[in-house]
This record gives C-alpha cells, sequence and structure tokens, in this order.
C-alpha cells in the first residue's frame, strides 16, 4: 500500500497537470460557446412558483423582488410574519401576480414538511426552491462558551436548508425545477471567526443587495451551476490553493491580530 502511495505521489500531479493542459482550451471554448447559447435561452419565469426561504430581509427580499419583476408567483416563508407581509405588498406593486407568505422555522424539519405541502396545495407546482435562510454569527471559535448556540446556527443553516430540500424535491423532479442555494464564499476561504463579513461591510466596497439579488436571477435563468458575486472573490480561492500559508498569514493578521476585531 505505502508503495502505491509513493509511486502515486511521485506519478499523479504531474499526469494530472499535463491532462489539464491539453484539456482546458477546449473545454474553455465550449464553455463560452455554451454561455453564450445561454445568454440568448434565458430561462421565463413569469407564472412560475418560486418558494424562498428567508425572504424577510436580505438577500432574499432582493431575490423575491427580482422573481416579482419577472413575473413569478411567489412563496415567502421565514419566522417574521409582519416583514414578509410588506415584502409580499412591494413584490405585488413590482409585478408578481400572486404571493404567498408562511411563516415558519427552517430549523424544525416538520414545520419544513408542513411550508412545501401547504405551497404545493397552494400552486399545484413548485419550480424553483430558494434555500437562503440563514444567519451569520461572529466570534472566535475559542470564545464560544456555549456549543448550543453553534448548533443552533447549524441547525437553520445546514439541517435547514436540508429539510427543505428534501420535501422540495419529488415536486421539483415533476416541474423539471431548480434548487438555488446562497452559499457563502467562507465555505473555501475559512476566515477567521468570519469576521470577513464584518470587515467586508466595513471596508471592502461589496455589491449592494439589489445588485447581488439580479445577479442570482440572471444566472439562474440562464442556467449556470455556480455563481461567486462579486467574481473577484474568486481570487482568494487561487491564492489560498495556490500559496495556502500567504493567504492564513493575511487573514491572521487583518482578522484575529489587528485591534479592530472583537475578542469577544
Ligand atoms: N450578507 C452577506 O454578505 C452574505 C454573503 C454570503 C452568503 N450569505 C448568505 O445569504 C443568506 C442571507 O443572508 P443575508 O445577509 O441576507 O441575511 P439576513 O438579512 O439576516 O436574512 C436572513 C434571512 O433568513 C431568515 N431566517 C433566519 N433564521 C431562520 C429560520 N430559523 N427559519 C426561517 N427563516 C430564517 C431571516 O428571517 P426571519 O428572521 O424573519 O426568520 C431572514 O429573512 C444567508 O444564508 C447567508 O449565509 C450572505
Amino acid at each position: 500500500m505505502d508503495l502505491l502511495h509513493k509511486f502515486l505521489n511521485i506519478v499523479l500531479l504531474p499526469i494530472t497537470l499535463t491532462v489539464l493542459l491539453l484539456f482546458m482550451p477546449p473545454f474553455l471554448f465550449l464553455k463560452f460557446l455554451w454561455s453564450f447559447k445561454r445568454s440568448i435561452y434565458r430561462e421565463n419565469v413569469a407564472d412560475k412558483v418560486i418558494l424562498i426561504t428567508g425572504a424577510s430581509s436580505g438577500i432574499g427580499e432582493y431575490v423575491a423582488y427580482e422573481y416579482a419583476k419577472r413575473g413569478a408567483l411567489l412563496a415567502l416563508v421565514a419566522r417574521r410574519e409582519d416583514r414578509l407581509q410588506a415584502v409580499a405588498d412591494r413584490s405585488r406593486k413590482l409585478g408578481s401576480p400572486e404571493v404567498v407568505v408562511v411563516r415558519a422555522d427552517v430549523s424544525k424539519v416538520e414545520e419544513c414538511k408542513q411550508f412545501v405541502d401547504e405551497i404545493v396545495n397552494y400552486f399545484g407546482r413548485l419550480d424553483h426552491l430558494v434555500n437562503n435562510a440563514g444567519v451569520v454569527q461572529i466570534r472566535l471559535f475559542e470564545v464560544f462558551t456555549q456549543f448550543s448556540n453553534i448548533a443552533s446556527v447549524m441547525d437553520i443553516n445546514f439541517w435547514g436548508l436540508v429539510y427543505s430540500t428534501h420535501y422540495a424535491v419529488p415536486h421539483l423532479r415533476k416541474s423539471k425545477g431548480k434548487i438555488v442555494v446562497i452559499a457563502s464564499t467562507a465555505a473555501w476561504l475559512g476566515a477567521p471567526g468570519l469576521s470577513f463579513y464584518n470587515a467586508q461591510a466595513n471596508w471592502i466596497p461589496t455589491e449592494t443587495t439589489e445588485g447581488c439579488a439580479k445577479a442570482i436571477l440572471d444566472s439562474t435563468c440562464s442556467g449556470d451551476m455556480y455563481l461567486t458575486e462579486p467574481s473577484w472573490m474568486k481570487a482568494g480561492f487561487w491564492v489560498k490553493t495556490v500559496c495556502p500559508e500567504v493567504f492564513e498569514w493575511c487573514f491572521h493578521s487583518l482578522f484575529v491580530n489587528w485591534p479592530w476585531t472583537s475578542k469577544d
């Protein structure tokens, strides 16, 4: 076994790099042709049924408005019903023919089953599920004292997505629909204490929520598998892959050692 690993350690990297070098030019060309075709034949979401979790504020709210402008029927889910009603009113004004709001907590499996059933019974179908509900907790790992706090974040961000998707999949299969997942670059950039979000808002010029929601819709209707918004964030991935030590040093200096980082 050891011998096999030694052999693979020596040969696999050069073979992979050579294959990639040969494969990338035709692949990139095909990708370009494919993206050109998709920019012409975009999905028309008018009268399609769109379920958005976490639609009472932030990205989910603005994604609702983008769908509304394109004439989609909306089902908005979150815990603050008054906020949902306000988003529903504005969505109707922007062009959505029908909007329903459902008060639910995505961290509770039975509530996820209930809202998916309720929405499908009401509209008779489901075309897109937008998994957006989530919370961000910004704190250094060592200052956590209550593990139940971390568990509740996992219950919303991870299990909430799993439950909603599980119950929506049979309906999405019938309609040949789509699942849109609003994730974070923190999944592959691993910023200390997630202070990244915090700091971004203060001194890195990022996109508006509206601009971000529009990019999400354009990408969804074009059938893209992935979207990184703003796209310059991808540079972080390459720096981390090619020279992880430099990346870690920069992040550590910026977000752990500097005075603006909260230590509690
Ligand atoms: N903002 C960013 O820079 C950024 C970057 C990358 C990824 N994201 C991701 O984008 C998503 C939205 O972020 P945001 O910045 O727009 O946050 P936000 O403004 O705080 O919105 C979060 C939404 O999730 C809902 N929500 C939270 N817990 C819920 C629960 N248990 N059940 C149902 N709904 C729940 C909230 O509604 P209620 O409180 O009314 O339930 C709210 O509508 C999150 O998943 C976040 O991780 C954000």
